[in-house]
């Protein structure tokens, strides 16, 4: 019978109002707990050493078996003869119980579970091990899994880091969620505690170590007051068995230290480094290494000196090499002033070019960290063909968790799948298997160490990214560094199920949105291979394809008036797909060989071009847009769906985003079809493109106290034109007679919501109020603000079931505020079921 106290436990955990803090540690009460009433009632800690993560891991299962079963455990140092849970190390356990039957070789960071006696057995090869042998069984039991398991469970990689692009003033580099956790005002944060709230997140997903600075790093990390800083950090990620690291900055003997260089085989260098990392050690005795971006967009390195990338990279790794730290040497340098006359110069080529002549050079506690594609975190690239180029040489794959290029949260965007193809990508080095996830494990080509990063970016809004979706990806990162061969969809579930809840709706509902965002936003973003078309020179946000070209970035699409995409082929072009090995290369060299999805990354082709699926380029593009903008839609009523299943918090913010991304998703499909209709001036043929029939463009309206505003791109207004307040204190108003027929319509409006002003907006039909509105979205959403009419600032608000007789009076009245003139684009007049 379920007691009166469960019943009470159960509600608390239906009702509770949820921020999202807790991520998938929320340890909610599952109703099937009556299957594990034979839990043992104490915990027996073996070898705890006072903080050290088996203490942590009692603590953990204390409080989650308190929260999952409504059940109290005590904690024991010392065994008591009585059923207990038992956790600690393997040596441990063997002094205290003999041996114990595991399936395997545990190896380092790695456990032994087993539900299967009379005890529960948490072993692991190293305290870390055992902590994360302990989140293994929360994991089962916090999503109603009670059946027995005996397992050893090993990481695929030792290396499993998270990088963070905190600045020391406090703002994130590429970060969507809020201020940084570890510093403010050039220094470390005073109000350390949710960093350790964040090292439980990463330890419970097997992430081992954490580098919490801009890779443009900031020198004056390196000064007394903040090397003590970084020891405090540190002591709050220790218990986690989460190793702190460092970004440097390559100048800083000269920036910081005194000195008239920072050349990297100078004996005064050597020696500045050296006291340094002394210092660093005797602040953070565990300090797991560093972190390097050297000679790529405009941070330092040994190029001014004519050294190799390696001496650089030598330097450090000798410095560290006393202490047992490593460095993570980033592959990502590139010339950022490429001349885009040169047909044949590609930013691509770069990380092979500048690795290649270096493999064999590094030290051994070196690791190359190699973003996942040539490029850099695009909405689909190939994999780098670093990755197969370095033999003698650890690397990592670099991923990217805050979607920089993908929405920045404010888009859905599961990265699982994208990741997981990168990892079982076949790189056929030698003509032998050569997955990307074996190389980076260091199994492929046998090399000491290898692994993960992962740039996270986490920040102080309660949810951590920003989005409670979103959380997916940093679930899914440490599950895939732990063990790449788990499928996107199992994981994705696993963390529905400790995120939300077990509700067969809810999961089918989430996994129906997060398995098809991923497409979706390709479709709508930039597709066969062509990259994200946003705007590349400032927030990396919303569409503006022509940004891509005509710079020195190196991301170019190539596009004019016939043609589009990268010839990086070996005959014609910058000779990238040389850069694989034989198989791959010619798969890529081949128009007919290279998939749909990659094509226009590897040539260029007309706008006429048949793919395999017999449609053009260009066709393709119209209805991709058109297809991924309509499936966005379909996720607002998805997640409705699920009123009532999902606590009315999260429910909520949710929903916003979701409606957002709808309405967003519009204007990508919008800028980027009329940009290439523009530009090449073929129809689409299923003529939307440039058709609007349900709008009235506010420039087309009578305006009073409003001007038309020439839109730059212009493809991101709807007839180029938008309006604006004719001075920052005028208000505006813009009527238009209805035409549409009388009916019942979703009434959409279209405006630009701007960093540095809140304008106030009210839309009426005869003078009766159907909305009111704020341009406030800098307060609620997360992406990268900007203060112009554009792609990024473009955006939607829809008042549903709106009657309308024709003949009506439509009046939209703005009142600016700030920089913010009332920005209008366009208003649709949607009859159900229609989308514009
Ligand atoms: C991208 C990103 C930068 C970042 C860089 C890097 O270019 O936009 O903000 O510094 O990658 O990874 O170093």
């Amino acid at each position: 019978m379920i007691s009166f106290v469960t019943i009470v436990w159960l509600l608390l955990g239906i009702v509770a109002a949820e921020d999202g803090y807790r991520a998938w540690l929320r340890y909610a009460p599952v109703a099937s707990s009556g299957n594990y009433s034979s839990l043992p009632s104490s915990i027996v800690l073996l070898n705890a050493t006072r903080n050290g993560p088996v203490s942590t891991a009692g603590r953990e299962l204390q409080q989650g078996i308190r929260g999952i079963l409504g059940k109290r455990v005590d904690i024991n140092e010392t065994a008591t003869g009585s059923p207990a849970i038992i956790v600690g190390t393997a040596e441990a356990y063997k002094l205290v119980y003999g041996d114990f039957e595991e399936e395997g070789e545990l190896e380092e960071d790695g456990y032994y579970l087993s539900t299967e006696g009379r005890d529960i057995v948490i072993v692991g090869q190293n305290q870390r091990g055992a902590l994360y042998g302990a989140f293994d069984f929360l994991r089962r039991i916090g999503q109603g899994n009670f059946a027995p398991t005996s397992h050893v469970s090993n990481p695929h990689a030792p290396i499993r880091w998270s990088n963070e692009w905190d600045n020391l003033d406090g703002t994130i580099e590429r970060g969507y969620a809020g201020t940084s956790l570890f510093f403010q005002d050039g220094h470390r944060a005073t109000n350390l505690f949710r960093l350790t709230d964040y090292a439980r997140l990463l330890a419970s997903v097997g992430i081992n170590g954490i580098v919490i600075n801009n890779v443009n790093a900031n020198a004056s990390l390196l000064s007394p007051e903040n090397i003590q800083g970084l020891g405090s950090i540190a002591n709050t990620f220790r218990p986690y068995g989460v190793r702190l690291g460092i970004s440097l900055n390559f100048a800083s003997p000269q920036i910081i230290g005194g000195l008239n260089t920072f050349d990297p085989l100078d004996p005064k260098v050597i020696s500045w480094w050296s006291n340094i990392t002394d210092a660093l050690y005797a602040s953070v005795p565990d300090l797991a290494g560093y972190l390097v971006k050297a000679n790529s967009e405009g941070q330092p390195g040994p190029l001014t000196y004519n050294r190799t990338l390696a001496d650089g990279a030598n330097l450090f790794a000798k410095a560290v090499k006393p202490h047992g730290g490593i460095v993570m040497f980033r592959a990502f340098v590139y010339d950022h002033h490429i001349s885009p006359d040169n047909w044949k110069n590609d930013r691509a080529n770069a990380a092979v070019d500048f690795f290649k002549p270096l493999d064999g050079k590094f030290d051994d506690n070196v690791v190359v960290q190699i973003k996942y594609g040539p490029i850099d975190f695009q909405v689909r690239e190939p994999p780098s063909p670093l990755f197969s180029t370095l033999r003698k040489t650890n690397v990592a794959i670099e991923l990217q968790i805050t979607q920089e290029y993908l929405g920045h949260q404010d888009h859905l965007v599961y990265l699982g799948p994208l990741w997981k193809e990168i990892l079982e990508y076949d790189l056929r080095a030698d003509d032998r298997p050569s997955k990307v996830k074996d190389i980076v494990s260091s199994e492929r080509f046998g090399r000491p160490l290898g692994g993960f990063a992962g740039v996270v970016n986490v920040g102080s809004e309660n949810n951590w990214l920003g989005s409670h979706l979103a959380m997916s990806n940093l679930y899914a990162y440490g599950m895939l560094a732990w063990n790449p061969s788990l499928e996107p969809q199992d994981i994705l579930q696993d963390w529905i199920r400790l995120t939300f809840s077990s509700d067969p709706k809810v999961i089918d509902v989430i996994t129906e949105m997060s398995m098809k965002s991923w497409p979706v936003y390709e479709n709508y973003t930039g597709n066969l291979g062509i990259q994200t078309l946003t705007d590349i020179l400032y927030t990396h946000y919303g569409p503006n394809p022509a940004s891509q070209d005509n710079n020195g970035w190196g991301q170019w699409t190539r596009a004019n008036k016939h043609t589009i995409g990268m010839d990086r082929t070996v005959k014609n072009g910058t000779g990238n797909a040389g850069q694989y090995p034989p198989q791959i290369a010619s798969q890529f060299e081949n128009i007919e060989t290279t998939p749909d999805n990659l094509l226009l990354w590897f040539h260029h082709v007309p706008y006429t071009q048949v793919l395999k699926s017999g449609k053009t380029v260009i066709q393709h593009f119209y209805d991709a847009h058109y297809e991924g903008a309509a499936v966005a839609q379909t996720f607002v009523k998805l997640w409705e769906s699920l009123k009532g299943k999902v606590d009315k918090e999260r429910y909520e913010e949710v929903l916003f985003k979701q409606v957002y991304q709808a309405g967003h998703a519009l204007v990508w499909r919008d800028s980027i079809n009329q940009f290439y209709y523009n530009l090449s001036e073929i129809p689409d043929q299923a003529k939307r493109v440039g058709n609007h029939s349900y709008r009235i463009e506010a420039e087309k309206m009578i305006l009073n106290g409003y001007k038309t505003y020439g839109v730059n791109p212009f493809h991101t207004a709807s007839g180029y034109n938008a309006i604006v307040t004719t001075s920052n204190t005028t208000t505006g108003t813009a009527t238009a007679n209805i035409t549409f027929a009388s009916g019942t319509y979703d009434l959409a409006v279209n405006y630009y919501d701007l960093y540095g002003g809140k304008a106030d907006y009210e839309v009426s039909i005869n003078n009766r109020t159907v909305g009111k509105w704020a341009g406030d979205l800098e307060d609620k959403l997360g992406h990268a603000p900007s203060i112009y009419l554009d792609g990024h600032t473009a955006t939607r608000i829809t008042f549903k079931g709106v009657n309308v007789t024709r003949g009506d009076t439509l009046r939209i009245l703005g009142k600016p505020n700030g920089i913010e003139p009332a920005p209008l684009d366009y208003v649709s007049f949607l009859p159900p079921g229609i989308v514009d």
